[in-house]
Formats: C-alpha cells, sequence, structure tokens
C-alpha cells in the first residue's frame, strides 16, 4: 500500500463484544499470513486509542447498505459513527495524518469527521472514489478490448452514490480521444448507469456490500497518495473550494494528480461542456441534500480555508468569441501550471541545491506569459485530445524558456535524472 520498502503497523478499531471476538480472528489471520510488511497489529474499541499517532486511517467501518436500502437511509445512523471518528482522530492522530472514508455514504462522512476534526486540515479528509473509477475503466477496458492501463483521464465527478457522473469527456483509450471511439448511445443508456449503480448490482447479487475490489481501490489511493501516481488522473472525493462552480466545504469527487508527497492536486481548467454541467449539478444537489441531512453535527467552520473560487466553467455554453479566448487562456495557464508544478517537483526531488519549492517558484514566475503559437491557440480550442497536445507544446515551450534563465547549477538539478532517465533536453 505505501510502497515496497515501507513497514506498516495496523491499528484496528471494532466495535465492542461479537466485533471483537471477530477481530481476533482478522489478527491472527493476519499472524499466520507472515506479511514482511507487517511490523505490528494492535486492536481496541476505542477509537482514542486506535488513532493514537496514526499517520493514515480508513475509515470503512460504518453501518452496511443490505439489498433494498438506499445510501440515504445509512445517513444519520453513520453520520454519529464519523463524528465520533473525527473527533477522536482530531484529539489523538498526527495532525498530517490522511484520513480516507470508504464507509457511505463516504462523501458525507468524510464531510462530518472533517468538521469534527477543527484541528485538522480538511484537505486530509478524502471520500474513496477510485472504486468507481476502476469500475468505470474496467467497463471500457472490456468493451475495447484492451487493458485498464490503456485507458487515461476517466473522471468521477461527485458524489460515491447512483448519481455520480463518470465523465469520459476527456478521456483517452490506447491513446485515442474517448469520444471518437465510443458509441454514445451505449455511453449514456448503459455504461453511465451500469457505474452509478455497479455497488448496488454487488450487493444484489452477493446479500453483502462489494469488499475486495473496494479494498483494492482503497489500496490504490492510499498508493498513489504515498507514492505518487505520474500523470495518471486520479479521482478522489475531496473538499470543495469553490472549483468548477462546485459549493465550497461539499466532499465533491474531481480529478487530481498525486506527486507522492503525500498529497493531492486538484486538475483545474478541465472544461465542462452543457451535458457534464447537468450531470455535475445534479450530484451536487444530492451533496447539498445529505449536508442538510446532517447539519446538526457539523460542529466546525470551513470558511476560514475555503476561498471562493471565481470559475467560469458552466457559463462556457453562453460565452461570447471574446469571453471565451479569456477563458481558453485562463484553462491553459492552469493547466500549465499544474503540469510544470508536477514534473519539475518530480524531477528535482532528489538533486535539488535549492529547496525545491524554490526553483518551482522562480520557474513558474518566467513562466507567467504564455509564448503561444497560433497552432498552439488553435489546438486549444479544439477537442481534449487536442487540448492536451496543445499543453504538451505549450509547457515545452515555457519549460525551455523558462530554464533558460536558471544557473547552471539549477539547471543541473532538473535535468537530475528520474529512475535513470534524462528529465529535460535543453
Ligand atoms: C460500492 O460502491 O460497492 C458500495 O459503496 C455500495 C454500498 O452502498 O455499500
Amino acid at each position: 500500500m505505501l510502497g515496497k520498502d515501507q513497514p506498516v503497523i495496523l491499528q484496528m478499531l471494532e466495535v465492542p463484544g461479537e466485533g471483537m471476538k471477530k477481530l481476533q480472528g482478522v489478527k491472527m489471520e493476519l499472524d499466520d499470513s507472515a506479511f514482511p510488511l507487517l511490523a505490528g497489529t494492535t486492536m481496541s474499541s476505542d477509537p482514542h486509542e486506535a488513532f493514537g499517532d496514526a499517520d493514515y486511517a480508513l475509515l470503512v467501518g460504518a453501518r452496511p447498505r443490505g439489498p433494498g436500502m438506499e445510501r440515504k437511509d445509512l445517513l444519520t445512523a453513520n453520520a454519529k459513527i464519523f463524528q465520533l471518528q473525527g473527533s477522536a482522530l482530531n484529539e489523538v492522530a498526527r495532525r498530517s495524518c490522511k484520513t480516507l472514508v470508504v464507509g457511505n455514504p463516504a462523501n458525507t462522512n468524510a464531510l462530518v469527521a472533517a468538521h469534527n476534526a477543527p484541528d485538522m486540515n480538511p484537505e486530509n479528509f478524502m471520500a474513496m472514489t477510485k472504486l468507481d473509477q476502476s469500475r468505470a475503466e474496467g467497463m471500457l477496458a472490456e468493451k475495447y478490448g484492451c487493458s485498464v492501463d490503456e485507458i487515461d483521464r476517466m473522471i468521477i465527478w461527485g458524489n460515491h452514490s447512483s448519481t455520480q457522473y463518470p465523465d469520459i469527456s476527456h478521456a483517452s483509450i490506447k491513446g485515442k480521444w474517448a469520444k471518437s471511439v465510443v458509441d454514445m448511445k451505449w455511453y449514456e443508456s448503459e455504461f453511465v448507469p451500469k457505474v452509478q449503480k455497479r455497488g448496488a448490482e454487488i450487493i444484489d447479487a452477493r446479500g453483502a456490500s462489494s469488499a475486495a475490489s473496494a479494498a483494492a481501490a482503497a489500496v490504490d489511493h492510499l498508493n498513489c497518495l504515498h507514492v505518487g501516481s505520474g500523470d495518471k488522473w486520479q479521482s478522489m472525493g475531496v473538499v470543495s473550494h469553490g472549483e468548477y462552480g462546485i459549493t465550497p466545504g461539499l466532499y465533491y469527487s474531481v480529478p487530481t494528480l498525486c506527486t507522492g508527497d503525500r498529497t493531492y492536486r486538484k486538475i483545474m481548467g478541465v472544461p465542462i461542456d452543457p451535458y457534464s454541467a447537468k450531470k455535475m449539478n445534479t450530484t451536487e444537489k444530492e451533496l447539498l441534500e445529505e449536508r442538510d441531512g446532517v447539519k446538526s453535527l457539523l460542529g466546525g467552520s470551513f470558511e476560514k480555508i475555503v476561498k471562493p473560487y471565481n470559475v467560469r466553467e458552466k457559463l462556457r455554453a453562453s460565452m461570447s468569441e471574446d469571453e471565451l479566448k479569456t477563458l481558453v487562456e485562463t484553462e491553459a495557464k492552469f493547466t500549465f501550471d499544474e503540469t510544470l508544478r508536477v514534473r519539475i517537483l518530480e524531477n528535482v526531488k532528489s538533486a535539488a541545491p535549492k529547496p525545491e519549492l524554490t526553483i518551482v517558484n522562480e520557474v513558474l514566475k518566467e513562466g507567467g506569459q504564455p509564448p503561444y503559437t497560433k497552432e498552439i491557440f488553435d489546438l486549444m480550442k479544439g477537442n481534449p485530445m487536442q487540448r492536451k497536445k496543445a499543453t504538451e507544446m505549450y509547457t515545452e515551450v515555457k519549460i525551455k524558456t523558462a530554464v533558460s534563465k536558471l544557473s547552471d547549477e539549477e539547471k543541473l538539478a532538473l535535468r537530475g535524472s528520474v529512475k535513470g532517465k534524462k528529465a529535460f533536453e535543453f
């Protein structure tokens, strides 16, 4: 989960009585598996003990949904569990602890836990939508005869529920823009509802909620966070600061990149067409309803960290030519900053003579004015694959310009190799 050399201690939490008895069995199985990286296990029925000094918390324990139950039915019962766990994390976990909420309704449980941990950064709480992304990738791979590795930029927006929006508008399949490959009738009438309702389909079949695939997704999520996800987009339910017009404070799934520094960065500037905007609004509405259903448990206030964000994506369809041009430039800048930051962080990590952030900031400052060519600008207005190409071309020009202004020592550090590969040629 945390890389092939990182030992872990599992501090396991269960309910007293029957729960603890079953946990004994789990512990025995863990011991008997002789996992080389398992450095210890503890058991407790008290979250104040189980979360002590935790670096990562996986909140999987919640009343599971049974056949015929809607996720909303779980709202109040489970929110109380997450209120208690949020407050215990606040008291005893490490300040930097990253918390992944898996128990349903995951996004709203993350909201409740984060609100009840006022001394912790709300960005350190996440709801799992990696499972939905994996499901969507699996279905596309099966339909179009490729491996899941050949699918990228598959985004899950919103709630981990049947209103989520699995968006292929920016995805690629075997290097081709998904929308040029996928049968859109199949996409809208079969694919989207199937991904949305996959959890319920599994419950109907097994009589119990997903277990192995959910565990695999939780491992993948934390692995990305700890080790990095390269340039593969990852969907995560994270706190909204108003990006894409989403109500600040909600835990809403968006695409992210993980650079392996135990954090994520949201992908900004993804263009939203009217179909997507509608779907994104539907899932946001459900999250607002869920939030209202647990209002009495939301103690803290996020206002100090959640800044309103000036977003125009949803208005794109009604924009004039001039407004659109400004928007395209703004999007390019966000994408550029993010891509550049990720690449530079990856490349200076081991050998930077200056603190890496200083170099990043210098390069970003230098890269302030976009050196558009007509070709780049035209591609920027095209489909997602064309925009991806434009961003790559644009990034190369800016990196070269910016890096040429650095000292020889800094250039050397930027050229420093990652896994033996030369990062840039100047
Ligand atoms: C899943 O997506 O498999 C579960 O979250 C479904 C559920 O409600 O338990």
